[in-house]
């Protein structure tokens, strides 16, 4: 379906849930298995209908994202510019790692954790044979929306048209308007030795107070602080990512987890953010979260707009016969003729350079 404004995204742009599933899958390198999965995403829409129709109260969404290798197999169009596998980073012992994953799906509900449940069910019993799943993360919230390091997680996060602004695709990439970008790490938290540090410490590693969850005033605050590492200005504006942290874990495996996902317009804005977290800004300047938290997976998606995604059925295996790779011919979607009014964004570039000169496009979409 495309809107007036332009393709329609999928549910990137949600208010926080109580209850969330993320599973990553790898595609088995059969044509079979990618048929398999090019259908599934093409159904997508019409699975989450049915699961969530069982309580709409519930509010259940999915967001279906892409990765790089998988991308090229499944659609056979060209690739979103800032579309490539997660680079990972290793500085001083600090390692944020890189790991497989060709289909991300996002599931959330606003409480109820058994509809998101039965949405993994689903996928997967349509998925059976065609894929292994890499991760399979079910995260709950935790009392007023804190991560296990006991913070309140989210306050910063854009909300309505600025989370819009921050997470979902426009002109400067025509023919993948309404879609975004979504990195996914895996935190695996060593919480005796964090439970070890003064409150005042972890304030100040975190850039916030614990009890009430108030920013720490510029003099008191560090450069290192997770907060302060984590705010990207270009031009004195800062650039926001769209975030949907959840905690997890297993207490008979002392396993306490955190398991981030970011959403945002161009992958570089996330992966500065890694950059200054783990390297340090400048470098040696790191993040000490990380003293206390390991990043086990690291992966990097493209989140196609519903409309496209409800379009991958009409897509060949690449190289077959009737394959284009332009993707108005093949999608049947007018790309490009209208984009979301977010219109002064660069195109991704794949040099590395965050290029994020007018990222600061305020119309609201
Ligand atoms: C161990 C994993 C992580 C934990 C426990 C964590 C926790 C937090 C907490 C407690 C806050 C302050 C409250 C808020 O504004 O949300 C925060 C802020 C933030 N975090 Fe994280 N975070 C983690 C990983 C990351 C990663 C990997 C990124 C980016 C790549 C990131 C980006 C941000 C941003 C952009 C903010 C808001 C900064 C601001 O505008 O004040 N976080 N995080």
């Amino acid at each position: 379906m495309t809107t007036d404004s332009g393709p329609e995204p999928q549910a990137v742009v949600s208010p926080l849930t109580k209850a969330a599933i993320f599973l990553v899958v790898v595609i088995n390198p059969d044509e079979a298995s990618a048929d398999v999965a090019r259908n599934l995403c093409a159904d997508m829409s019409a699975l989450v209908r049915a699961v969530g129709f069982r309580d709409l109260t519930g509010r259940l969404t999915c967001v279906t994202s892409v990765g790089a290798a998988a991308w090229d197999r499944l659609t056979g169009l060209p690739r979103p510019a800032g579309l490539h596998a997660f680079r990972e980073i290793r500085a001083d012992g600090r390692h944020a790692v890189s790991t497989p994953g060709d289909l991300l799906f996002h599931i959330r509900a606003t409480t109820r954790m058994d509809l998101c449940f039965e949405l993994a069910t689903q996928i997967m019993r349509r998925l059976s044979g065609a894929v292994t799943t890499a991760d399979e993360v079910h995260g709950f919230s935790y009392f007023d929306e804190r991560d296990l390091l006991g913070f309140v997680d989210g306050t910063e996060n854009p909300t309505g048209p600025a989370a819009e602004r921050a997470a979902i695709i426009g002109a400067e990439e025509p023919d993948y308007a309404g879609g975004s970008y979504v990195i996914v790490q895996k935190y695996l938290h060593d919480l005796d030795a964090w439970n070890a540090v003064p409150v005042e410490e972890q304030e100040k590693i975190i850039g916030r107070t614990k009890l009430d969850d108030i920013e720490l005033a510029d003099d008191v605050k560090p450069t290192s602080a997770h907060n302060a590492l984590n705010t990207i200005e270009v031009q004195g504006e800062e650039i926001k990512i769209l975030r949907d942290n959840m905690p997890f874990g297993s207490v008979a495996a002392g396993e306490f987890g955190t398991y981030f996902i970011g959403y945002s317009r161009s992958p570089a804005i996330t992966e500065q953010m890694l950059q200054n977290m783990f390297v340090g800004s400048p470098p040696g300047n790191y993040d000490r979260i990380l003293d206390f938290s390991r990043a086990v997976t690291g992966t990097l998606f493209f989140v196609p707009s519903q409309s496209l995604l409800d379009s991958f059925g009409d897509l060949g295996a690449p190289g077959a016969e009737s394959a284009s790779t332009d993707l108005s011919a093949r999608t049947g979607l007018a790309a490009g003729t209208s984009p979301p009014a977010s219109t002064d964004l660069p195109a991704n570039t794949n040099d590395g350079s965050l290029n994020v000169g007018s990222l600061r496009g305020d119309t609201p979409r």
